[in-house]
């Protein structure tokens, strides 16, 4: 072959790779030829995302007259509407009365799972297991799919480093790199190789941009950043969700640079289209066109055509687009031209999905029965749930529970149905889910079980009350709060072991769900160190949406397991991992404060030019008087049943030029009793830049299977883009200088050795 004849192949490899992700078919004749058909109302018509408002509704507003407004042709897609015979239903008004007969397109918040729900994503993050995440993501696109749903509103990759913002729950925590590996595991899974195969659906990655950085934690709050915190340690989950050829992109609540994410053109033009080459379309968040009013931009028509023109295509239940543009077209604010281009891009969605071949092709009937929470979907469910918890501590090995004990099994979620899906689940149904009293009992039908409430999740009525909006999730005891604990100490008293189950009820996190104290809410503080006091050993199952504060109950001689909320097998999963089925491997990944004044605190900190020695204070070093730097728990923390050693960490070179990559390898043994999992972490350092570094970023990981008492080489690459950044000028480049690598079982991890780039 001549080097011409290369080029050629490898370029027409590119742009066919490119095609099947969806990154370059913006111009498809069959859309050209129905836009040549369509008047500017159709066209507007097209841009309008509604809800009838059955499902989770997260704002005050929900749409009227929907059947009337689709059947008009001024509807370009629904949300809220499931199951393949009200889809037909919505379908068959757009298909069969309109003009041009346009599909809709039907979405979903499809966020951890479908009906078979996953454990919240922050937990399932906490697996570091692409492949099982892109597997679960695959699956949700199953059923979603087969209940009439092609468009999801997932994944959601906002970078979130304050825990008192309640939907840090619902994405993958703090880090950039593990961030941007997850999101393209997700749209894989969601999209497949084929979007036109009726088991897979667009992805749209959410929420443009900066949305998990709210001033104080605070949910829809503003955001200030500099441009070099954006585009190095906020934006690269977005981006690598774009270059894994997502469909369709969110915009966020906030705004950036003071301007909301609905009506920044910087963000959704200069940024998204022609910055990272995104063809697909951007859809606003829930009125976040209308909000923008309330930001101060001005009136409806004024903001909507701001929208517009700053590249947003589609608006999500406002009606801004629908009852102003024509008006903007007509007073020159506008251009059809604009509409126009909006339209394109939601009808190449359409015809993305195979929607013009055949609007119905989601809606098999015999489906559902078939695809939706089959048993080989719990399984998933189970297991990603059991690779999801974190074991925090583990004193006197208290963990696992010999399967034949004497259990006191207390605590106001350990038998509460409604508190095991998570935040966000708003297509999964609480009633299936398992407890932890029926897993238990399940899994271990040999041990003797003795349940006890001992404690509501709070005692608060007003906290209860705002909890509680989505059903009863904190159910205050008709019994006194004494009455309570003293039938916990009796039933702990009878027992060998007493299993506590505390934390968070579901809607303690999640939108509109921040804290500004997230500690354990102290009815189970209560109740767990009275529990402690008995001089029982126990063993404390948290669960919670977030990072909490637990600094006092950490100091308790206890076993701690983290198990957040972990989805419609909870219980199965939660006695697993109790009972040693399997042995925990989840590593955090959001740090885990001592006390709210540290936050935002994430592991990837700068060093600056004062940096305190750890955990010692000294005056004038960058310190408090009151609470060391460090946090409770690290990124990447998380303990095992068993224990790992790292030892003879090597790279192939000392030396590397730019655009060559490196080679790494470590010993990892097994010490321990277990066989079991762990998850080896690759920090780096660059010494010098021409931008403040930080002290350390995540760089690689691999989770290993490692056999009591084996030990293993495991191998890790460094690629030339793992050494680049965002520099001054915004061009990502790496800088020649000494590199300082960091391999083992957290971001403190110890083993280091050293690098050149030349
Ligand atoms: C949320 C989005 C969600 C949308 C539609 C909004 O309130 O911010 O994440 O996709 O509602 O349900």
């Amino acid at each position: 072959m001549t080097k011409i004849q290369y080029y050629f192949f490898f370029l027409i490899g590119i742009l066919i790779t490119r095609h099947s992700l969806g990154q370059i078919n913006s111009h498809i004749p069959e859309v050209e030829i129905l836009l040549e058909k369509m008047t500017l109302e159709e066209k507007i018509g097209q841009l309008n995302l509604l809800t009838p408002g059955g499902g989770v509704v997260t704002g005050a507003v929900v749409s009227k007259n929907v059947e009337a407004k689709i059947k008009a042709g001024q509807v370009g897609g629904l949300f809220g509407v499931s199951g393949p015979d009200k889809v037909r239903m919505a379908q068959e008004m757009a298909v069969n009365h309109t003009r041009l007969k346009i599909p809709l397109l039907i979405g979903a918040d499809v966020i951890h799972g479908y009906q078979t729900t996953y454990p919240i994503p922050l937990g399932m993050s906490c697996s570091w297991d692409m492949d099982l995440m892109e597997e679960a993501a695959k699956m949700a696109a199953k059923e979603a799919t087969a209940d009439g749903i092609m468009w999801n509103f997932s994944p959601m990759v906002d970078i979130a480093r304050d825990p008192r913002w309640g939907r840090i729950a619902e994405g993958a925590g703090e880090d950039p790199f593990l961030g941007s590996a997850i999101a393209r595991a997700m749209v894989k899974g969601y999209q497949g190789q084929d979007l036109t195969a009726p088991n897979t659906m667009l992805a749209c990655v959410k929420h443009l941009a900066l949305y998990g950085a709210s001033e104080a934690g605070r949910d829809y709050h503003s955001v200030d950043m500099s441009k070099i915190k954006m585009f190095n340690q906020y934006l690269p989950p977005y981006k690598a969700a774009v270059d894994a050829g997502v469909a369709s992109v969110m915009s966020s609540f906030n705004d950036i640079d003071g301007i909301p994410a609905s009506g920044n053109k910087w963000l959704l033009t200069e940024l998204l289209r022609k910055r990272w080459g995104f063809v697909g379309f951007a859809v606003s968040d829930y009125t976040s066109v209308n909000e923008m009013v309330a930001h101060g931009l001005g009136d409806l028509q004024a903001v909507s055509s701001l929208a517009l023109k700053a590249g947003l295509d589609m608006d999500m239940v406002g009606e801004g687009f629908l009852t102003t543009l024509k008006q903007s077209v007509e007073e020159g604010k506008v251009t059809e031209a604009d509409v126009t281009q909006a339209c394109r891009r939601v009808l190449v969605a359409k015809y993305k999905a195979g929607l013009f071949d055949d609007p119905f092709r989601y809606l098999d009937p015999n489906r559902p029965k078939r695809d939706i929470l089959t048993a080989e979907n719990r399984a998933l469910a189970r297991k990603l749930a059991t690779r999801s918890f974190v074991l925090l501590k583990n004193h006197d090995q208290i963990l696992p529970l010999q399967k034949s004990a004497k259990i006191a099994l207390i605590g106001p979620l350990a038998d509460s149905r409604n508190n095991m899906l998570g935040t966000w689940a708003p297509t999964g149904n609480p009633d299936l889910a398992v407890t932890i009293l029926e897993g238990f009992k399940h899994v271990a039908p040999g041990a003797d079980i003795q349940y006890a409430k001992g404690a509501n999740i709070s005692n608060d009525k007003d906290f209860a009350k705002k909890v509680n909006v989505f059903g009863p999730r904190i159910q205050i005891d008709k019994r006194p709060a004494n009455l309570l604990l003293t039938e916990a100490i009796e039933t702990a008293k009878k027992a060998d072991v007493v299993v506590v189950v505390v934390g968070e009820a579901t809607e303690m996190s999640g939108e509109a769900a921040s804290r500004t104290d997230i500690s354990i809410p102290e009815s189970q503080k209560k109740l767990i160190k009275t529990l402690v006091d008995t001089g029982q050993p126990v063993a404390v199952v948290l669960m919670s949406g977030r990072p909490l504060t637990i600094r006092e109950e950490f100091d308790l001689p206890i076993a701690l397991l983290q198990v957040w909320h972990p989805g419609v097998e909870a219980g199965n999963a939660v006695a697993d991992v109790v009972f040693g089925d399997y042995n925990p491997s989840g590593k955090l990944t959001a740090t885990w404060p001592r006390n709210v004044g540290q936050i935002p605190i994430y592991h990837s900190v700068k060093n600056t030019g004062r940096p305190a020695p750890d955990e010692k204070f000294q005056k004038f070093t960058s310190n408090y008087l009151d609470a060391p730097n460090t946090p409770l728990f690290p990124f990447g923390y998380g303990l095992s049943y068993t224990t790992f050693e790292y030892s003879n960490l090597k790279l192939d070179k000392q030396e590397i030029h730019q655009n060559e990559s490196l080679e790494i390898q470590v010993e990892v043994e097994n010490t321990g009793n277990y066989d079991g999992e762990e998850v080896v972490q690759l920090y780096l350092r660059d010494v010098v830049r021409s931008i403040t570094p930080p002290k350390r970023e995540l760089k690689g990981f691999k989770k290993v299977f490692v056999k009591k008492g084996e030990r293993k080489m495991v191998h890790l690459t460094l690629e030339p883009d793992d050494l680049k950044f965002y520099n001054g000028n915004l061009e990502f480049l790496s800088e020649q200088g000494a590199f300082e690598v960091f391999v083992g079982t957290d971001s403190n991890a110890d083993l280091r050795t050293t690098f050149t780039l030349k």
